[in-house]
Protein backbone atom coordinates (compact mmCIF):
# COMPACT_ATOMS: atom_id res chain seq x y z
CA UNK A 1 0.00 0.00 0.00
CA UNK A 2 1.06 3.46 -0.84
CA UNK A 3 1.23 5.99 2.06
CA UNK A 4 0.68 9.63 1.14
CA UNK A 5 0.65 12.84 3.02
CA UNK A 6 -2.55 15.03 2.65
CA UNK A 7 -1.18 18.24 3.45
CA UNK A 8 0.29 21.01 1.88
CA UNK A 9 2.07 22.27 5.11
CA UNK A 10 5.53 22.54 4.11
CA UNK A 11 7.25 22.29 7.75
CA UNK A 12 5.40 18.92 8.31
CA UNK A 13 5.70 17.66 4.36
CA UNK A 14 9.59 17.74 5.14
CA UNK A 15 9.76 16.50 8.23
CA UNK A 16 7.55 13.61 7.92
CA UNK A 17 8.93 13.28 4.70
CA UNK A 18 12.09 12.34 6.31
CA UNK A 19 11.37 10.10 8.69
CA UNK A 20 8.57 8.13 7.11
CA UNK A 21 8.61 5.61 3.82
CA UNK A 22 6.24 8.38 2.15
CA UNK A 23 5.18 8.00 -0.97
CA UNK A 24 3.82 11.47 -2.01
CA UNK A 25 1.79 14.12 -1.44
CA UNK A 26 -1.59 14.46 -2.13
CA UNK A 27 -3.81 18.04 -2.04
CA UNK A 28 -6.82 19.32 -2.77
CA UNK A 29 -7.98 22.87 -3.05
CA UNK A 30 -9.29 22.95 0.81
CA UNK A 31 -6.18 22.06 1.70
CA UNK A 32 -4.07 24.23 -0.52
CA UNK A 33 -6.09 26.91 0.66
CA UNK A 34 -5.48 26.34 4.46
CA UNK A 35 -1.72 27.26 3.93
CA UNK A 36 -3.13 30.92 2.82
CA UNK A 37 -0.48 31.13 0.11
CA UNK A 38 -0.45 31.46 -3.47
CA UNK A 39 -0.96 27.83 -4.27
CA UNK A 40 1.06 27.54 -7.20
CA UNK A 41 4.21 28.46 -4.61
CA UNK A 42 3.29 25.91 -2.46
CA UNK A 43 2.90 23.12 -4.86
CA UNK A 44 6.19 23.84 -6.50
CA UNK A 45 7.55 23.62 -2.62
CA UNK A 46 6.38 20.28 -2.22
CA UNK A 47 7.47 19.54 -5.06
CA UNK A 48 11.30 20.53 -4.64
CA UNK A 49 10.92 18.99 -1.51
CA UNK A 50 9.58 14.99 -2.29
CA UNK A 51 11.87 15.52 -6.13
CA UNK A 52 10.98 14.58 -9.00
CA UNK A 53 10.12 10.76 -8.70
CA UNK A 54 7.84 11.11 -6.02
CA UNK A 55 3.79 11.84 -6.99
CA UNK A 56 2.46 14.89 -5.95
CA UNK A 57 -1.44 15.02 -6.56
CA UNK A 58 -3.33 18.26 -7.49
CA UNK A 59 -6.55 18.82 -8.56
CA UNK A 60 -8.25 20.14 -11.50
CA UNK A 61 -10.53 23.51 -11.20
CA UNK A 62 -12.99 24.09 -13.57
CA UNK A 63 -16.17 22.02 -13.56
CA UNK A 64 -16.43 21.34 -17.27
CA UNK A 65 -13.99 18.41 -19.05
CA UNK A 66 -12.45 21.34 -21.62
CA UNK A 67 -11.23 23.66 -18.77
CA UNK A 68 -10.44 20.54 -16.39
CA UNK A 69 -8.17 19.37 -19.65
CA UNK A 70 -6.12 22.55 -19.53
CA UNK A 71 -5.45 23.22 -15.86
CA UNK A 72 -4.15 19.20 -16.29
CA UNK A 73 -2.05 20.07 -18.88
CA UNK A 74 -1.10 23.18 -17.27
CA UNK A 75 0.05 21.66 -14.18
CA UNK A 76 1.75 18.59 -15.36
CA UNK A 77 3.98 21.09 -17.72
CA UNK A 78 5.11 22.88 -14.00
CA UNK A 79 5.21 20.00 -11.55
CA UNK A 80 6.23 16.90 -13.81
CA UNK A 81 5.19 13.46 -15.26
CA UNK A 82 4.94 12.51 -11.55
CA UNK A 83 2.03 14.74 -11.18
CA UNK A 84 -1.58 12.83 -11.00
CA UNK A 85 -4.64 15.62 -11.85
CA UNK A 86 -7.58 15.04 -9.51
CA UNK A 87 -10.48 15.22 -11.30
CA UNK A 88 -14.06 14.98 -9.51
CA UNK A 89 -15.68 11.83 -9.99
CA UNK A 90 -18.44 13.65 -12.40
CA UNK A 91 -19.95 13.21 -15.90
CA UNK A 92 -17.69 15.68 -17.02
CA UNK A 93 -14.48 14.76 -15.14
CA UNK A 94 -14.91 11.13 -16.75
CA UNK A 95 -14.67 12.52 -19.91
CA UNK A 96 -11.72 14.77 -18.79
CA UNK A 97 -10.05 11.27 -17.83
CA UNK A 98 -10.69 9.47 -20.80
CA UNK A 99 -9.14 12.25 -22.94
CA UNK A 100 -6.26 12.60 -20.14
CA UNK A 101 -5.25 9.11 -20.61
CA UNK A 102 -4.84 9.43 -24.30
CA UNK A 103 -2.21 12.46 -23.80
CA UNK A 104 -0.83 9.93 -21.01
CA UNK A 105 -1.44 12.24 -18.32
CA UNK A 106 -2.19 10.40 -14.89
CA UNK A 107 -5.60 11.24 -13.29
CA UNK A 108 -7.20 9.95 -9.94
CA UNK A 109 -10.78 9.86 -9.73
CA UNK A 110 -11.63 12.41 -6.54
CA UNK A 111 -14.48 13.37 -4.66
CA UNK A 112 -15.77 9.56 -4.49
CA UNK A 113 -18.34 8.38 -2.25
CA UNK A 114 -20.45 5.94 -3.63
CA UNK A 115 -18.89 2.49 -5.48
CA UNK A 116 -20.71 3.56 -8.69
CA UNK A 117 -18.81 6.61 -8.96
CA UNK A 118 -15.54 4.54 -8.63
CA UNK A 119 -16.14 2.02 -11.61
CA UNK A 120 -16.52 4.76 -13.74
CA UNK A 121 -13.63 6.90 -13.00
CA UNK A 122 -12.04 3.55 -13.14
CA UNK A 123 -13.89 2.69 -16.79
CA UNK A 124 -12.90 5.94 -18.24
CA UNK A 125 -9.13 5.30 -17.65
CA UNK A 126 -8.07 6.88 -13.96
CA UNK A 127 -4.90 5.60 -12.54
CA UNK A 128 -6.13 6.00 -9.04
CA UNK A 129 -9.76 6.59 -7.30
CA UNK A 130 -10.41 8.25 -3.81
CA UNK A 131 -13.07 7.23 -1.72
CA UNK A 132 -13.47 9.76 1.49
CA UNK A 133 -13.91 7.35 4.33
CA UNK A 134 -14.64 9.65 7.33
CA UNK A 135 -17.28 11.74 5.18
CA UNK A 136 -18.89 8.86 3.81
CA UNK A 137 -18.97 7.82 7.43
CA UNK A 138 -20.15 11.47 8.58
CA UNK A 139 -23.11 10.86 5.80
CA UNK A 140 -24.41 7.48 8.14
CA UNK A 141 -23.13 4.87 5.51
CA UNK A 142 -19.74 2.85 6.17
CA UNK A 143 -17.00 4.35 4.73
CA UNK A 144 -14.79 1.24 5.19
CA UNK A 145 -17.41 -1.25 3.63
CA UNK A 146 -17.89 1.03 0.43
CA UNK A 147 -13.50 1.02 -0.06
CA UNK A 148 -13.25 -2.42 0.14
CA UNK A 149 -16.42 -2.74 -1.82
CA UNK A 150 -14.89 -0.31 -4.23
CA UNK A 151 -11.58 -2.51 -3.75
CA UNK A 152 -13.68 -6.11 -4.92
CA UNK A 153 -15.28 -4.31 -8.30
CA UNK A 154 -11.56 -3.16 -9.32
CA UNK A 155 -10.31 -6.56 -8.76
CA UNK A 156 -13.18 -8.50 -9.68
CA UNK A 157 -13.10 -6.53 -13.30
CA UNK A 158 -9.18 -6.95 -13.26
CA UNK A 159 -9.02 -3.31 -13.96
CA UNK A 160 -5.62 -1.61 -12.82
CA UNK A 161 -6.79 1.58 -11.29
CA UNK A 162 -5.79 1.78 -7.52
CA UNK A 163 -7.78 2.35 -4.44
CA UNK A 164 -6.24 5.79 -3.12
CA UNK A 165 -8.43 6.05 0.12
CA UNK A 166 -8.75 9.08 1.83
CA UNK A 167 -10.30 11.44 4.47
CA UNK A 168 -9.12 9.30 7.70
CA UNK A 169 -9.83 9.54 11.15
CA UNK A 170 -7.77 7.33 12.54
CA UNK A 171 -5.03 4.86 11.95
CA UNK A 172 -7.28 1.71 12.91
CA UNK A 173 -9.23 2.52 9.71
CA UNK A 174 -5.86 2.61 7.31
CA UNK A 175 -5.00 -0.26 9.07
CA UNK A 176 -7.80 -2.39 8.28
CA UNK A 177 -8.01 -1.09 4.50
CA UNK A 178 -3.94 -1.85 4.36
CA UNK A 179 -4.66 -5.66 5.13
CA UNK A 180 -7.21 -5.45 3.31
CA UNK A 181 -5.05 -4.78 -0.09
CA UNK A 182 -5.88 -1.34 -1.18
CA UNK A 183 -3.60 0.61 -3.05
CA UNK A 184 -2.45 3.61 -0.81
CA UNK A 185 -3.92 5.83 1.72
CA UNK A 186 -3.50 9.42 2.20
CA UNK A 187 -3.61 10.59 5.65
CA UNK A 188 -3.05 13.63 7.63
CA UNK A 189 0.02 14.57 9.30
CA UNK A 190 -1.59 13.42 13.02
CA UNK A 191 -3.04 10.06 11.59
CA UNK A 192 0.25 9.13 9.80
CA UNK A 193 1.96 9.75 13.32
CA UNK A 194 -1.14 8.00 15.04
CA UNK A 195 0.10 4.92 12.92
CA UNK A 196 2.77 4.37 15.63
CA UNK A 197 1.49 5.90 18.69
CA UNK A 198 1.89 3.03 21.50
CA UNK A 199 2.78 3.64 25.21
CA UNK A 200 4.37 0.05 24.85
CA UNK A 201 7.02 0.92 21.80
CA UNK A 202 8.23 3.78 23.76
CA UNK A 203 8.53 1.76 27.51
CA UNK A 204 10.63 -1.06 25.51
CA UNK A 205 12.65 1.54 24.08
CA UNK A 206 13.56 3.27 27.30
CA UNK A 207 13.94 0.02 28.80
CA UNK A 208 17.02 -0.63 26.65
CA UNK A 209 18.56 2.44 26.89
CA UNK A 210 18.56 2.33 30.81
CA UNK A 211 19.45 -0.94 30.62
CA UNK A 212 22.54 -0.61 28.56
CA UNK A 213 23.43 2.49 30.27
CA UNK A 214 24.13 -0.12 33.22
CA UNK A 215 26.72 -1.18 31.85
CA UNK A 216 27.99 1.14 29.14
CA UNK A 217 27.12 4.61 30.75
CA UNK A 218 24.67 7.48 30.44
CA UNK A 219 24.28 8.29 26.55
CA UNK A 220 26.96 6.09 25.05
CA UNK A 221 26.42 4.16 21.82
CA UNK A 222 27.79 1.05 20.26
CA UNK A 223 29.72 3.77 17.84
CA UNK A 224 31.02 5.02 21.61
CA UNK A 225 31.83 2.15 23.14
CA UNK A 226 33.73 0.41 19.85
CA UNK A 227 35.73 3.26 19.39
O1 LIG B 1 -8.59 15.11 -0.48
C1 LIG B 1 -9.78 14.68 0.03
C2 LIG B 1 -9.79 14.14 1.40
O2 LIG B 1 -8.53 13.80 1.81
C3 LIG B 1 -10.54 15.00 2.35
O3 LIG B 1 -10.25 14.71 3.65
O4 LIG B 1 -10.37 15.19 6.04
O5 LIG B 1 -11.22 16.89 4.41
O6 LIG B 1 -12.47 14.78 4.79
P1 LIG B 1 -11.15 15.44 4.80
Amino acid sequence: MKLFIDDANVDDIKRLFGLYPIDGVTTNPSILSKTGRNPVDVLKEIREIIGADSLLFAQALPLDAEGMIKDARAIVKLLGSNTIIKVPSVPEGFKAIRILKEEGIHTCGTVVYTPMQAYLAAKAGADYVAPYVNRIDNMGYDGIGIVKQIQDILTIHRMDTKVLAASFKNSQQVLELCAYGIGGSTCAPDVIEALVKNLAIDGAIDAFIHDFAKVAGEDKSMADLIG
